[in-house]
């Protein structure tokens, strides 16, 4: 296990081009292994967590190129054009929930028997959300104890009409995957819209999906076909940087190539009403997907209300919730989080481990079996933080680092490579003591 130690800082200065979006690495990465013909994808995430997907797919038959090296390889994936072959092993999902949850649905329609495994942490995790959409389409799933591992007894599946019981865009993903593989027309209903990235990567993969009002259809037996795709930057990673730009007063970032997906940019918004400011420099569309520029500093605070982040706005910024709570108690005025129950079977219980790694830096706060509640202007001492094996806690701890008193010690740092790589390399370069 690896320990990072993080200095104060006085600002952060320069510019950053932020590698691909995790989320859409995955569905670009599984999409492609069963397409027909050769994808050829840059700005791959160079995280952990997307390469067992592609590990994955290479098992299920797909051939996986790989040119180059980190952030400026490109990903050449042949497709298995519409069937994949019986694995010869399990498919291991390692830490990562998107590659399981997701993949079910792809390979469930298929007539093989295949076995999902995953390390400790992806074993405690609820699989029983998407095993439940799954089997009333037809298939056979047998879970342990609702966890992983998962076998799948692959066959013919028919359409349903389902509505999601909780915000979940791996859950819609895999009901879309399967959907498109059925027997008949899948339509879905969300109460609280998750990211769209499945639906921009169906229909640049060739398929038709359609959207009436909060429903989506989509046909079953279309076939896929390549495409030559660049990966947006993951806003989830660039967060930990925008995070940072609001803790000092004349921190100047560019961040380039940053995907603005508007169900993923709820978290400008969120960074503006904690004090940030952001100029949009330049926005293109890409496959459906919003890729841009921004420069972010931070403006004036005035002294009012914590900010509240809840219901529908909780679920568009699950993610990002460990670093924003990380950086509360340096704001104005703070910051309530509610609804966010899901980020307790996350990688870990990010609200436990986020509220225990708070208290070890001095913070106040109130712990929620929903959320938190981190009263602003406070002041941390530098701490041993425990990153309970989750990336995201790692690296939210080492920008809460940044405005502490003192070194803080992050042990088990390397967990940041799940999704993030080049983070703490990337920090060291930006941030100016
Ligand atoms: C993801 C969806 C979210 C998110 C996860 C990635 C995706 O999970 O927390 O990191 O790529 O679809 P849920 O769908 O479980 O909310």
């Amino acid at each position: 296990m690896s320990t990072q130690i993080i200095r104060p800082a006085r600002n952060l200065q320069g510019s950053l081009a932020i590698p691909g979006d995790k989320s859409i690495s995955h569905r670009y990465a599984m999409l492609a292994g069963l397409a027909e013909g050769t994808t050829r994808l840059s700005n791959f995430s160079t995280g952990a967590d997307p390469h067992s997907s592609l590990a994955c797919m290479e098992a299920l038959g797909a051939t996986v190129v790989e040119k180059g090296v980190g952030v400026a390889a490109t990903i050449e994936v042949t497709g298995v054009a519409g069937a994949f072959r019986q694995p010869g092993a399990a498919l291991d999902c390692g830490n990562s929930g998107s590659t399981m949850r997701m993949l079910a649905g792809l390979i469930a329609p298929h007539p093989h028997t295949f076995t999902l495994i995953g390390d400790h942490s992806l074993t405690l995790r609820p699989m029983e959300r998407i095993s439940k959409p799954l089997s009333e389409m037809g298939a056979k799933l047998d879970l342990v104890d609702g966890h992983a591992p998962i076998t799948i007894h692959g066959g013919p599946l028919r359409a349903i009409d389902f509505t999601t019981p909780i915000p979940s865009a791996q859950v819609k993903t895999a009901v879309l995957f399967a959907g498109l593989q059925a027997d008949g027309t899948t339509s879905l209903s969300e109460a609280i819209r998750t990211r769209d990235h499945s639906e921009h990567a169906l229909k640049a993969f060739g398929a038709r999906l359609t959207r009436s009002g909060d429903k989506l259809s989509i046909a079953g037996g279309q076939k896929l076909k390549a495409i030559d795709a660049t990966v947006p930057g993951d806003i989830s990673s660039a967060a930990f940087f925008l995070c940072a730009a609001l803790l000092f007063p004349d921190s100047n970032l560019v961040l380039d190539s940053l995907g603005m997906n508007p169900t993923r940019a709820a978290l400008l918004d969120v960074i503006t009403a904690l004090g940030g400011r952001i100029k949009v420099l330049n926005v293109e569309e890409h496959f459906g997907e919003l890729i841009g520029s921004i420069l972010v500093n931070r403006g004036g605070t005035t002294s009012g209300a914590p900010f509240t982040i809840r219901g529908a706005l909780t679920a568009q910024v699950i993610d990002e919730l460990p670093v924003l709570a990380a950086i509360a108690p340096f704001t104005a005025n703070g910051l309530i989080i509610r609804d966010a129950q899901e980020l307790r079977v996350k990688e870990s219980d990010r609200i436990a481990l986020v509220a225990k790694n708070l208290r070890a830096m001095g913070a106040e706060l109130t712990e929620h079996p929903d959320g938190l509640e981190i009263p602003g202007n406070q002041s941390l001492h530098g701490a041993q933080i425990d990153s309970g094996d989750d990336h995201r806690i790692a690296m939210a701890f080492a920008i809460a680092a940044l405005r502490a008193t003192g070194d803080t010690e992050i042990h088990g740092a390397e967990c940041a490579a799940i999704s993030f790589p080049e983070f703490f390399t990337s920090l060291d370069a930006l941030a100016q003591r």
